[in-house]
């Protein structure tokens, strides 16, 4: 007989109106591909038809998160990428009051869109963040701009918000953080820092986090790291009193093609797989198992990033499960128990247990996706888009906080 069914859905319904007040919060997360056909499935002309279908596949999902993230109106958007000026050994914030990527024309394809080295589809969720008449635009019609036309554009960086998460993660024994600016002192230089191409716009300001280049040789070492550092991200940008987007730029397994830049590998078919259940489901086990298996293999420069996006939400949701069980009291005993059950799941993973890089990814005991059980303040992912028109392969997912509304206006 299973009484605790309606007793805990009443419990749940309950919720919203007994959580703990929030003044801002964590409101949403994406994964995105950076760009290249992603964002133009027209600007490779060798593709073809079952490949441009995949990349126009990809391209509306692109748009679809970049609409996603808009209407969860973030201040701050704290993106996460491989591909920045990086430090030999330590994660970078960028600090100069803006920064900049260009978009180098090509010579005009046939059909009239030039387009040069791939602006990041991150671009299409900061368009998304910029208005809705923009968003109505492809990006490639709102990037690539005229054939021969270089376009560069200049975001907004939240300088002494990056200070203070810089500090924050030394104060947690994260000393492989530090702070860059280019030109000038931090937080006042005029000339913007360098990004790699046009890949960020929109009336959001940024926290840019650059992974550091030991990355490329050692990414899966790194994890435990930088699943820690999600964590403690957590914490810091849930007490920030701005409403954060977390972004996550980064590609799948770069290893599909024999002919590719970087040959063929049997693991990058099951990366991508396993990226995809993860993106669904939030198992880790997908992710820091199946995923961090294969990663030698699938050469993804996404993995950190997802990693970190992980040790975030997963931090997120032991706390909303820890909300919840707490608000409950003992006034709803079936549904306490059920609720503490994945409370004490949830909490295994829990930051401060173990020294930053101590413990193997195999051991971490993260609770399954459902564990949350549609709790209020716990995420639930979608995996919008997962295809390999070219040697790498890319995935857009969107992550949902649920019960966000009910949340925010406590
Ligand atoms: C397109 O190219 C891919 C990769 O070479 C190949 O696997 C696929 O069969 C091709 N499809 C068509 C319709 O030619
Ligand atoms: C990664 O390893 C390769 C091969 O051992 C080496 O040539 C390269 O310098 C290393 N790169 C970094 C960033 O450590």
């Amino acid at each position: 007989m299973n009484t605790c069914t309606p007793l805990l859905a009443l419990a749940l319904l309950g919720l919203a109106s007994v959580l703990p007040p929030t003044d801002a919060t964590i409101v949403a997360g994406a994964l995105l591909p950076h760009g290249d056909i992603a964002l133009d499935p027209a600007r490779d002309p060798a593709l073809n038809s079952t490949q441009r279908r995949q990349a126009t596949e990809l391209h509306a999902a692109a748009l679809q998160a970049g609409k996603f993230l808009q209407d969860a109106s973030p201040e701050l958007i704290f993106l996460a990428t491989p591909h920045g000026v990086a430090d030999l050994e330590r994660h970078a914030f960028f600090l100069n009051p803006t920064a900049a990527g260009c978009l180098d024309p090509l010579p005009a394809l046939p059909g009239g869109s030039g387009s040069a080295t791939g602006a990041t589809a991150a671009t299409a969720a900061g368009a998304g963040a910029e208005g809705s008449a923009e968003a109505q635009l492809s990006p490639a019609q709102q990037q690539l701009g005229h054939p021969g036309r270089r376009r560069c554009t200049d975001v907004s960086v939240a300088v002494g918000t990056s200070v203070m998460l810089l500090k924050f993660l030394r104060d947690r024994t994260f000393q492989q953080t530090t702070g860059l600016s280019g030109f000038g002192p931090p937080g006042e230089a005029a000339a913007p820092f360098p990004l790699g191409w046009d890949e960020l716009r929109g009336s959001a300001r940024f926290l840019l986090l650059s992974f550091p280049s030991r990355r490329y040789n050692e990414s899966v070492q790194m994890a435990p790291e930088v699943l820690d550092m999600g964590m403690a991200l957590w914490d810091a940008l849930e007490a920030l009193p701005q409403r954060v987007a977390v972004l996550v730029s980064g590609d799948l397994a770069h290893t599909h093609d024999p002919a590719g830049p970087y040959g063929f590998s049997k693991d990058a078919a099951p990366f991508d797989a396993a990226v995809g259940r993860w993106a669904d489901s939030l198992r880790a086990d997908e992710l820091l198992g199946e995923a961090a298996r294969r990663q030698h293999g699938a050469k993804s420069c996404g993995f950190l990033g997802m990693v970190m996006l992980h040790g975030m939400l997963h931090r997120g949701m032991a706390a909303a499960l820890d909300g919840a069980a707490a608000a409950l009291g003992s006034s709803a005993r079936g549904a306490e128990g059920q609720l503490s059950t994945s409370v004490a799941r949830a909490g295994t993973g829990a930051p401060g247990q173990q020294a930053a890089g101590q413990r193997s990814l195999q051991e971490q005991q993260w609770p399954p996706a459902d564990a949350g059980g549609g709790v209020p303040g716990t995420w639930r992912g979608r995996l919008l888009a997962l295809q390999h028109p070219t040697y790498y392969g890319m995935a857009v997912a969107t992550f949902e906080r649920l019960g966000l509304q009910a949340v925010a206006v406590q």
